[in-house]
């Protein structure tokens, strides 16, 4: 007997069964995934340390301009091709040699996108929309394109300098 004949032998509705399963698997039926937090919703491991040490500029509002220091071990491994980053609201990735900075809000829910080394392009996780190295949707249901920002290696590519 599996888990599903072994409760509605207990009796239990159809409605009580789906909060059984939910309860087991969460992300099988929606909760988490389906209401993602916009302000902090990254996993961690693509975040720079804490502070600001690495940096210097303006990372959000309408002026963004700052500037990440690839020698520093914040942001060292963006040296390193199909590696990324996120900065504030962008997400930043050594995409075959190029760097690429982009809104990391997916323009559907507002997940957060990640880059995928293997395709060269964006994924947001939620939905699975894909975004291409310029912003613009692959892939729906991402009504619009992600914002791109410009970037550019100075200090002989020890810097990356984004700006909107
Ligand atoms: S939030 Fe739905 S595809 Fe990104």
């Amino acid at each position: 007997m599996n888990r599903g004949e072994f409760l509605k032998n207990l009796g239990l509705s159809s409605k009580a069964l789906m909060a059984v399963y939910c309860l087991g698997a969460v992300t099988a039926c929606g909760g988490s995934e389906d209401d993602p937090d916009p302000v902090n919703p990254d996993p961690g491991t693509n975040n720079p340390g804490t502070g600001t040490a690495g940096l210097t500029g303006t990372t959000s509002g309408t002026s963004i301009d700052f500037t990440v220091d690839l020698t520093h071990a914040n942001y060292a491994k963006l040296k390193t091709q199909g590696e990324f980053l996120y900065v504030a609201n962008i997400i930043i990735a050594n995409a075959k040699g190029t760097m690429v900075a982009l809104s990391k809000v997916c323009t559907h829910e507002g997940s957060t996108v990640q880059y995928r080394s293997a395709e060269n392009d964006f994924l947001c996780p939620n939905h699975l929309s894909e975004f291409a190295l310029d912003g613009s949707v692959e892939k729906s249901p991402a009504p619009s394109a992600l914002k791109a920002f410009k970037t550019e290696l100075t200090n002989s590519g020890n810097s990356l300098k984004v700006t909107a």
